[in-house]
Order: structure tokens, then sequence, then C-alpha cells
């Protein structure tokens, strides 16, 4: 398979080493990142990935290189920058940054991106799971979805918390966000983004409920959730170790999307 990674960071270098692990080695990696990054990538995928690897700065190289599979793992700029484009094009993505479709006219253009190129966008559970379930369930009339988020406080840092606390002091949970999905989505980009897969999956951003919690009691990033509808009522609660590198990145959320991969190289020779 020729892999596409739009972004070279924490998930992408993660990715990598978990692909190489389990026998999935890419045939040929396509890495585009931004123009002040491409020295850098290109050393980091050297040491990542010893087969055939290439590194571009523009959307238009990585669509010529017509890989198989694109990963977008850079951020909300990464999916209103290239993976539109990419989706155009005619090649199917996997959106990490799931996050970015609160933005109502961004969602709607990646829909028909899709629908433009023949080809669809991927949604991975990423850091959470039992979103089978919610979606499934959809038709039997779901009442309510409320997600609370809890993460130590450092992992708040650099986000709109930063300002509202003395995160390192914080000695009790505190409850820094509470609202709808798109609200969380919008405000707290980089942590938001389970709020966004089960808006998508169940009632929508507006009617989603979000609590975010910095809590000097957890270690890890945990997510629960729970959902009341007409034909069940459940919880899910997954504490996710945070990634070595971007401790605002669940490790899950990279394991989640090489099973994308992993299910693609059964349908072809890796
Ligand atoms: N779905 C989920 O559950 C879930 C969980 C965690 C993170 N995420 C998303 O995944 C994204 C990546 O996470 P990470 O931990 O790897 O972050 P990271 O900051 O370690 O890596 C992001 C990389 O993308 C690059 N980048 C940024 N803008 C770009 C652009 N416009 N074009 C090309 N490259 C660009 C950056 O230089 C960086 O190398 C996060 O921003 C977040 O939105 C999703």
């Amino acid at each position: 398979m020729h892999l596409g990674l739009i972004g070279y960071g924490n998930i992408a270098h993660t990715l990598m080493g978990v692909l190489a692990n389990e026998g999935a080695k890419p045939s040929k990696v396509t890495v585009l990142c931004t123009p002040d990054h491409v020295g850098e990538t290109r050393a980091r995928l050297a040491r990542d990935f010893d087969g055939q690897g290439q590194v571009v700065a523009e959307t238009g190289a990585l669509i010529d290189a017509m890989p198989d599979l694109v990963v977008e793992c850079a951020g909300h700029e990464g999916v209103r920058q290239h993976a539109t484009a990419v989706l155009r094009a005619g090649i199917e993505t996997v959106i990490v940054s799931i996050g970015s479709l609160a933005d109502q006219p961004l969602h709607e253009e990646v829909l028909d991106a899709a629908r433009a190129g023949s080809t669809r966008f991927i949604l991975p559970a990423g850091a959470i799971g039992g979103i089978d379930v919610l979606s499934a369930l959809k038709p039997s009339g779901i009442e309510a979805v409320s997600y609370t988020g809890r993460k130590p406080p450092g992992a708040w840092k650099g986000t709109p918390a930063d300002k509202m606390h003395d995160l390192d002091a914080l000695a009790v949970e505190t409850v820094i966000f509470s609202g709808n999905a798109r609200e969380a989505a919008i405000q707290y980009p980089k942590n938001a983004n389970v709020a966004a897969t089960l808006a998508l999956a169940g009632l929508g951003f507006e009617k989603t409920g979000v609590r975010l919690v910095a809590d000097p009691g957890v270690s890890g990033n945990v997510h629960e959730y729970s959902v009341r509808s007409a034909a069940a009522e459940f919880t899910v609660r997954i504490e996710g170790k945070p990634s070595p590198d971007n401790p605002k990145t669940s490790v899950t959320t990279v394991y989640s999307v090489a099973r994308e991969i992993f299910n693609r190289c059964r349908e072809q020779a890796i």
C-alpha cells in the first residue's frame, strides 16, 4: 500500500512504529508537511521508515504521487487546506481531526469533495469506542448524549483554560468548559475531537452535551460518555494513556487509525 500522510507529528510518527511492529509496513509513504518543516520531516521519516519515502509541501504534489489512502493527522488547517482537495481528486482519506467538522461550511465542503471525487472519507473512532452502538441506535430515537473529557491540568496548557485558571496550582478537579459539542470543538480544537465524533455519530453538534475537566487526580486522558435512547442506555469510559510526544492526544487514537490501515492492507498486498 502507498500511504499518504498529511502532517508528520505525534500521531503520524507513532503510527509508523505501530505499522512496522505489526508487519504492516507500507510499500511507499508520501508525507505532506508545511514548507518550513520539509527538512526536519525528511529526517524523521527516514528514521521511522526504511522503505520508499518522500516528503512534499504542496497538496498537488501529494495528489500527483497517487497514494492509495491518505491519513490527515495535521489539525484543522490540514483538513481545510489539503483534505478536501485530496478527496476531490478521488483519494480515500481518513480524517483524524474530526473536530474540524464542527465548522459547518467545512463539513459541507468535505462532503461535496468526496461526492465529486466519487470516494469517501473515514472518521476513525479515535480516542474512544462504542461509536458503532451510538450510530446504530440513531433510528431508535436518541434522547441524550453527554460527554465528559477529563485530563491532567498540564494537558490543558495553551487552551482557553490556561487563561482562566492557574493550571499548575489546581488542587481539585475543575470544570473548564460546559456547553455543546460545537462550542467545545471551536474553543478547544485540539481537545474536542471526541465531542465532535460523538456529535456526528449521534445527536449532532448542538444537542451533544460536553464538559471538559482539568483533574489533578488523573494521569491519563479519561473519556466518558452516556447515551439514553429508546432502545438502550449505556455508558462508555476509556482512560487513554497520553502520547509521549503530545499529552493532548490519547495514544488509543493511533491504534484506531492503524486499524483502518490494517483493514485495507488485508484487501491488497502491502
Ligand atoms: N479523532 C480523535 O479522537 C483525535 C485524537 C487526538 C488528536 N486528534 C487530531 O489529530 C491531530 C494531530 O494530532 P498530533 O498529536 O499528531 O498533533 P501534532 O501537533 O503532534 O502533529 C501535527 C503535525 O501536523 C503538522 N501540520 C500542521 N498544520 C499543517 C498543515 N496545514 N499542513 C501540513 N501539516 C501540518 C504540524 O507541523 C505537526 O507536525 C490533532 O490536531 C487533533 O486535531 C484527533
